[in-house]
């Protein structure tokens, strides 16, 4: 099985009522974690990669450690580019091998967001390679963009028709109070998704995938584990894992995932060495962490994503 674009995939969650996850790769142990979760319960996989990862690990490196993962598991991978910020990193993803890529245009107007998607859509449709867009614009910090909770502005159903028509994107991430990192509501507030806004946008945009960012749990399991062992994420709080599996039923067919994953390896690490300070093997250290990985991810697969047993 060689690297898929996420086509064939999206219509299978579309049409089973489940969700692919999105997991963002940064070296070896997280790529490792991830598909062998995914090759135990035999489920699709898109394995993303920022800017930043490919600043820190190199573009080369993360290609070729996702190759690795296909022939050591067979399964159907999609590796994505995620938040691409301009046209340049696009196209450097797609030259270099990338089946998908995010073009992340939602700190533009409306028309500028199209005229760049657009020009994206062009050289990737080209190529054979799927572009996500996105419209609306999530909390959070991103690289070095940190965008305030009230710069934050959710999707306007009014606009999805129209900029998927004028685009021709192939999925679209939407804003509806998701957001990045381990702080995504502030402390005594309730966590909250806008699902009347994903159903009005779900009506507009029949039979089209949907892309949730932001939605990691923070779990909470692994927060404890943290605090417990000399870190200090006090007030992380994430997105309940029953609205994941509502969104994960509707048209809602990519959840991204990063900051579980980077919480799972930092658990795993820290817990270690409070146990074994006189440890200096990396190997000893960041074995602990993969495995968190790889549980937190069947975890995810199986009752976050519902995915469990849908690669081919
Ligand atoms: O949405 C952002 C992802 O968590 C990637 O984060 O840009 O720090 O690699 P990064
Ligand atoms: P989290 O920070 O919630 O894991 O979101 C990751 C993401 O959206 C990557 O694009
Ligand atoms: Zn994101």
């Amino acid at each position: 099985m060689p690297i898929v674009t996420s086509t064939e995939m999206f219509k299978k969650a579309y049409d089973g009522k489940y969700a692919i996850g999105a997991f963002n790769v940064n070296n070896l142990e997280i790529v490792q974690g991830i598909t062998e979760a995914a090759a135990e319960l035999n489920a699709p996989l898109i394995l993303q990669v920022s800017a930043g990862a490919r600043k820190y690990a190199k573009h080369v490196y993360l290609m070729k450690l996702i190759e690795a993962a296909v022939e050591d598991t067979g399964l159907p991978i999609c590796v994505h580019l995620d938040h691409g910020e301009d046209f340049e990193i696009c196209k450097s993803c797609i030259d270099g091998g990338f089946t998908s890529v995010m073009f992340d245009g939602s700190k533009h107007s409306f028309e500028e967001n199209i005229r760049q998607t657009a020009e994206v859509v062009k050289y990737a449709h080209d190529r054979g390679v799927v572009v996500e867009g996105e419209l609306g614009k999530l909390a959070g910090i991103e690289d070095d963009v940190h965008v305030a909770e009230e710069d934050a502005v959710f999707t306007r159903p009014d606009e999805v028709e129209e900029f998927v028509e004028r685009t021709g994107v192939d999925s679209l991430a939407i804003a509806i109070g998701t957001s990045h990192g381990a702080f995504k509501f502030k402390p005594g507030q309730k966590p909250k998704l806008r699902f009347d806004i994903l159903e009005e946008i779900s009506k507009r945009l029949p039979n089209f995938p949907i892309v949730l960012h932001g939605a990691s749990s923070v779990v909470p399991e692994y927060v404890k584990i943290i605090n417990e062992n000399g870190g200090n994420l006090a007030d992380a709080i994430g997105i309940p894992e029953d609205m994941l599996r509502e969104a994960a039923r509707s048209s809602v067919c990519k959840i991204n995932i990063d900051s579980d994953l980077r919480l799972g390896m930092t658990a795993g690490i820290r817990e270690h060495f409070a146990k074994y300070p006189e440890h200096f093997d990396p190997r000893q250290y960041l074995g602990p962490g993969r495995d968190n990985i790889r549980d937190l991810v069947k975890h995810k697969i199986k009752h976050v994503l519902g995915c469990d047993g849908a690669a081919k």
